[in-house]
């Protein structure tokens, strides 16, 4: 039997790109999936897809309590939670002084207060079962800092911050937390604002389905070991 089979996930950003694709996978593995984001309509399109594996929840990462929401929604749907991947997350492009104070504010709290709020949520009930995974979609520029990036990169080293730290507070109580850390990945957020997909390169990059797949190898990893911090590129992209 497929070790994933009847195991329950919390997806943070399931109305598109990464978020989307691993909700499909977790699905085809046989799992069930709570899905959150705040495009209704699309987490219904999504639903309908899925089936009964899917629940969808309109939910605003930044807001504490709609951490709980998608959480309980899984508890509720499938009865357990054994996996959470805050994936949900923004970028806006541009040097520091260009951006607006409400877009660097939504880049700290999407990315960074979104990932916290959801993991506070979830680690209890994972504690209280024996353990869990959590696996936080960050960015190769969690990794290393990039030109016209840099509010962005400080909100992704700090998921990559947060994960180290957790590792250490969680490991022992059961809880496996692991970082994915993408280069370019084929979705709407690469395409960024005012560019056509051949001026973003959308041919060369990842496709969401390479960084699904990744979180399904993070999660078939035998329970003796973990991934830290899993870098991955497209062939096409130097590192
Ligand atoms: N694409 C890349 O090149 C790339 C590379 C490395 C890392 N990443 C990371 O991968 C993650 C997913 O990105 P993606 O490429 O799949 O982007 P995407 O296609 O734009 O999808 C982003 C998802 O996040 C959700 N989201 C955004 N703000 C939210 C909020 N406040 N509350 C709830 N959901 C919210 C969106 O849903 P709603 O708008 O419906 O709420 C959407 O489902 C992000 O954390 C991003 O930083 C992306």
């Amino acid at each position: 039997m497929n070790q994933l089979e009847g195991k329950v996930a919390a997806i943070t950003g399931t109305s598109a790109g990464i978020g989307r694709a691993t909700a499909r996978a977790l699905v085809a593995e046989g799992m069930k999936v709570a899905g959150g984001a705040r495009r209704g309509d699309r987490l219904k399109d999504l639903a309908n897809e899925l089936g009964d594996a899917f629940v969808p929840v309109e939910m605003d990462v930044r807001v504490p309590a709609d951490g709980s929401k998608l959480v309980e929604a899984a508890r509720s749907a499938f009865g357990r939670l054994d996996v959470l991947v805050p994936n949900a997350g923004i970028g806006v492009y541009g040097g520091i002084m260009d951006q607006t104070d409400e877009q660097i504010s939504a880049m700290i709290d999407t990315n960074v207060a979104g990932t916290v709020w959801p993991i506070r949520s979830a680690v209890p009930g994972m504690i209280e079962a024996g353990g869990g995974d959590i696996v936080i979609i960050a960015s190769v520029a969690g990794i290393r800092g990039a030109g016209d990036e840099a509010v962005y990169a400080a909100s992704k080293f700090a998921q990559v911050g947060l994960a180290g730290a957790l590792d250490r507070e969680l490991r022992e109580k059961g809880i496996r937390v692991s970082v994915i850390a993408p280069g370019g990945v084929a979705t709407e957020f690469a395409m960024g604002t005012g560019r056509t997909p051949e001026m973003a390169g959308l041919e060369q990059m990842l496709r969401p389905e390479d960084v699904a797949q990744a979180v399904v190898s993070v999660l078939k990893q035998p329970p003796t070991m973990r991934s830290l911090v899993w870098s991955m590129r497209s062939i096409h992209e130097a590192d």
